[in-house]
C-alpha cells in the first residue's frame, strides 16, 4: 500500500503577483476549476492510504479547507514552524509513518504539477512500487520536449530492469537546473531525464540515507517528532527543534548522493508551471494563441498570457507578452523573460 505525502510549503514566486507568500501557486486554479492541490489530490493512484500533506503552518487552514472541499476527510496536515526545503519535509513525513509502526512506500508528490496522461502515472507508480519495495529510492523522470533550465536534470546510468515499454535506470547523476548552453546539450544527447520531483521509496530507507548523508537533518527532525504535539487536525513537529535543521532539498541532501537511486522514465504531459510561460502552455490557447482569463479585449494580440481579476484589460498590436491585474499590483513582462519574476518579489523584500 502506498501512503501519498504532498509537499504544499514552497512560495511559488515566479507566480508574483497571483502568487502570494499567503496564497502560493499550489493553492490557486490555474488551469482548471480545482486548484493545483486539489488536482494532486484527484490523480493519486487508487489503492492508496490516507494522504499526508506537509505544509507551512501559515496555510494550515487553506489545506484543510481545499482537502475538505473535495471531500477528503482523512488527510493527515503535518505543520512546519518554517520552510526549511523538502528533505527536512520529507524526513517528518517519514518518521511520522515510522511512528505508527509503518514502514510505508511513500509515493512523494509535489502539489504544484500538472500530468496531462494520469493511466501513464499511475502505470509508472505500479512500476516503481516494485522496485521501492527492494528497497530502491525511485524518482520519475520526465522525457525532456524542450531546454527548460528551470528544472533539475537526471543522467540514465545503466538499464536496471523492466522490459521494453517500462525500461528502468540505475541514476548515473543528478544536475539541479543547469544554465542555457547545458540544458541544451542535455536534451541533444537524449541521455537526461528532468527531474520530476517525484519520488517513491519506503520511510525506513529514506531515514537510512539521512542517517548516512545527512545526520544533521535527522537529528533535528527527530526532535522536533519527539516532541510532536497533535490536535485533532494537525500534527505540530517542535518548533525550536525544527528550526535549528538545515534548509535542503531532497534532491541535495539524498537523491543526488545515494548509490541506491533508479528512475523510471514518464513520457507524458508534464509541467510543474513554474513560470507564466509554462503556465500559457499547459492552458488552453486561442486562435491567436492568447490565453485570456478574466475581463480582457486583446486586438491584435498573438502568444500572450493575460489574466486580469480586478480592471478590465486591453491590449493592441502586441505579441509575447504577460500581463497580470491583481488589486494591489500589475505585472507587464515579456514572455521570454518570465523566469526572472523572483527577482521582483527578491525586490520588493528589500524595499519591505
Ligand atoms: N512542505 C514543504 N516545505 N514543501 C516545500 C518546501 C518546504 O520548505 N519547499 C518546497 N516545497 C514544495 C513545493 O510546494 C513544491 O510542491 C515542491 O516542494 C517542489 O518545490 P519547488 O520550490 O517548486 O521546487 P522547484 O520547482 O524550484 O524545483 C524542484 O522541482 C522541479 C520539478 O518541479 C526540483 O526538485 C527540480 O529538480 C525539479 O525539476
Ligand atoms: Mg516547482
Amino acid at each position: 500500500v502506498i501512503s501519498p505525502v504532498i509537499m504544499c510549503g514552497g512560495s511559488g514566486t515566479r507566480l508574483w503577483p497571483l502568487s502570494r507568500s499567503q496564497f502560493p501557486k499550489q493553492f490557486l486554479s490555474l488551469v482548471n476549476e480545482a486548484s493545483m492541490l486539489q488536482d494532486t489530490l484527484a490523480r493519486l493512484p487508487e489503492s492508496h492510504q490516507a494522504p499526508v500533506f506537509i505544509c507551512n503552518e501559515d496555510h494550515r487552514f487553506l489545506v484543510a479547507e481545499q482537502v475538505k472541499q473535495v471531500k477528503c476527510n482523512d488527510a493527515t496536515i503535518l505543520l512546519e514552524p518554517q520552510g526549511k526545503n523538502t528533505a527536512p519535509a520529507v524526513a517528518l513525513a517519514a518518521l511520522n509513518a515510522l511512528q505508527s509502526n509503518d514502514d510505508a512506500l511513500l509515493l512523494v508528490l509535489a502539489a504544484d504539477h500538472v500530468i496531462k496522461d494520469i493511466d501513464k502515472f499511475h502505470k509508472a507508480v505500479d512500476v516503481a512500487a516494485v522496485l521501492a519495495q527492494q528497497g530502491k529510492l525511485v524518482t520519475f523522470g520526465i522525457v525532456p520536449t524542450h531546454a527548460e533550465t528551470g528544472y533539475g536534470y537526471i543522467k540514465k546510468g545503466d538499464k536496471h530492469g523492466g522490459g521494453q515499454n517500462e525500461a528502468t535506470y540505475q541514476v548515473a547523476q543528478f544536475v539541479e537546473k543547469p544554465d542555457e548552453d547545458t540544458a541544451n546539450a542535455y536534451l541533444a544527447s537524449g541521455e537526461y531525464l528532468w527531474n520530476s520531483g517525484m519520488f517513491l521509496f519506503k520511510a525506513s530507507r529514506y531515514i537510512e540515507e539521512l542517517t548516512q548523508f545527512r545526520p544533521d537533518i535527522l537529528a533535528a527532525c527527530r526532535s522536533a517528532m519527539a516532541k510532536v504535539e497533535k490536535d485533532l487536525d494537525f500534527i505540530r513537529p517542535d518548533r525550536d527543534s525544527f528550526l535549528q535543521c538545515a534548509d535542503e532539498s531532497i534532491d541535495y541532501a539524498v537523491m543526488e548522493k545515494t548509490a541506491d537511486a533508479v528512475v523510471v522514465p514518464l513520457d507524458l504531459g508534464w509541467s510543474d508551471v513554474g513560470s507564466y510561460s509554462a503556465l500559457w502552455e499547459v492552458c488552453q490557447q486561442d486562435a491567436q494563441h492568447n490565453v485570456l482569463k478574466g475581463d480582457v479585449i486583446a486586438h491584435d494580440t498573438y502568444n500572450s498570457y493575460i489574466h486580469s481579476q480586478n480592471k478590465l484589460i486591453a491590449t493592441l498590436g502586441v505579441d509575447n507578452l504577460v500581463i497580470i491585474d491583481t488589486p494591489d499590483a500589475v505585472l507587464v513582462a515579456d514572455k521570454n523573460k518570465v523566469q526572472n519574476v523572483k527577482d521582483i518579489v527578491n525586490e520588493l523584500k528589500r524595499l519591505q
